[in-house]
């Protein structure tokens, strides 16, 4: 499978290694709007040719799929002009910045007939697959209460790089620049792992949300910092649970952390992701009576890209695909109307 990378940036390292070690993938393109970031990535990860936009690389049109690795406001563009041009398409989260663009890609994903697939990386954490299976089997009976966090620090720490002065950081706090803060950045991530983790989908929100000031009138050159950094969200679960559901990037103490507790009449179930690794544990059965929790083994999970070049060599459909992504856009679209209405709103 001949793959073209598109957006060259922090992501797209993570996706170049996982791809060029599935076997028979090859890298054949890299496409940045800088050019010399583009350069500098094909010579890291051993890619021929490079481009400085979209349209080059399609009037070359030499690749069977591509890996849409940009900022969140160009998925929608771009991901249209690769399926028109009959590519498969791996495209990062969010699908698009609104339900509306996201619907619209899950459309045209449904007519072409290609492979299309989100990325929503945490699908890959092998406890989180086990969780699903064990609550789908019964194992901890009804499932009454859910809480689900996504914690990240970036703003206090530099544990990843400077917010002040990155790009990639400064994008994400600025909704001129597409970005809906952290609830369309990672909220995205913890719906679906709440969602999928507890076989359920979410059908009523309330939430609120803040962004903080950060930077002399809350601007740092052409970025407005505007975007969310903290939401909250409560939500009604279409198996009847209650749950909370709420990211920061304020989190203090925690690079990178998901974390998903499920609550049962007959047991329950707690996942826990980092950057160190993730866990499941369960107090289930006669556990329940003096509230004793046992380590539970998940086993090993293909990932996102393996899935995807499996689905693309087969010819088959792939989950987490489009329209689940626009769906899940339309539970962010309304926690943003839900921060003004301030009430419940149903999905
Ligand atoms: N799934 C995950 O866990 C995960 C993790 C990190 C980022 N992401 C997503 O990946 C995407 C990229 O994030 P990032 O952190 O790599 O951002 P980034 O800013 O580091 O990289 C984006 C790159 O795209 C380039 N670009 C912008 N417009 C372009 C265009 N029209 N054509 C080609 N290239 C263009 C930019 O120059 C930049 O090099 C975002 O949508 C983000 O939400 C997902």
């Amino acid at each position: 499978m001949r793959l073209l990378v598109l957006g060259t940036g922090g992501m797209a390292n993570t996706h170049a290694e996982h791809f060029s070690a599935i076997p028979g993938v090859e890298l054949v393109g890299a496409v940045d709007v800088d050019p010399a970031r583009a350069m500098a990535f094909a010579e890291r990860h051993g890619i021929a040719r490079t481009f400085a936009d979209l349209q080059q690389a399609l009037a070359w049109g030499e690749f069977d799929a591509a890996t849409n690795v940009t900022p969140d406001r160009v998925h929608h563009p771009t991901t249209l002009a690769l399926l028109a041009a009959g590519k498969h398409v791996l495209c990062e989260k969010p699908l698009a910045e609104s339900f509306a663009k996201a619907d619209e890609m899950a459309d045209a994903a449904e007519r072409s007939g290609l492979v299309t697939m989100v990325n929503l990386t945490y699908r890959n954490v092998a406890p989180l697959q086990k969780a699903r299976e064990l609550v789908l089997s019964g194992t901890i009976g009804l499932v009454r209460h859910i809480e689900a966090s996504y914690l990240q620090s970036w703003l206090v720490s530099r544990a990843w790089g400077d917010w002040t002065t990155e790009s990639q950081w400064l994008w994400r706090l600025s909704t001129r620049h597409g970005s809906n803060g952290v609830l369309g950045d990672v909220g995205i991530h913890i719906l679906d792992f709440a969602a999928y983790g507890s076989g359920s989908e979410v059908e009523a929100i309330y939430a609120r949300m803040k962004a903080f000031d950060k930077a002399p009138g809350n601007r740092i050159g052409e970025y407005e910092l505007d975007a969310n950094d903290s939401f909250a969200m409560t939500a009604e679960f279409s198996n009847g649970a209650l749950g909370v559901i709420h990211a920061s990037r304020w989190a203090t103490g925690h690079l990178n952390e998901l974390r998903l507790r499920m609550h049962g009449d007959r047991g329950a179930l707690e996942v826990i992701h980092t950057p160190e690794g993730s866990s499941l544990r369960g107090c289930i059965g006669e556990d329940v009576e003096n509230a004793r929790w046992r380590e539970i083994d998940a086993g090993q999970v293909p990932t996102n890209y393996e899935r995807f070049v499996a689905a693309v060599r087969e010819g088959r459909p792939v989950e987490p695909g489009f329209r689940h992504a626009a769906d899940l856009q339309k539970v962010l679209d309304l926690a943003i109307e839900a921060e003004t209405a301030r009430r419940e709103l149903a999905v």
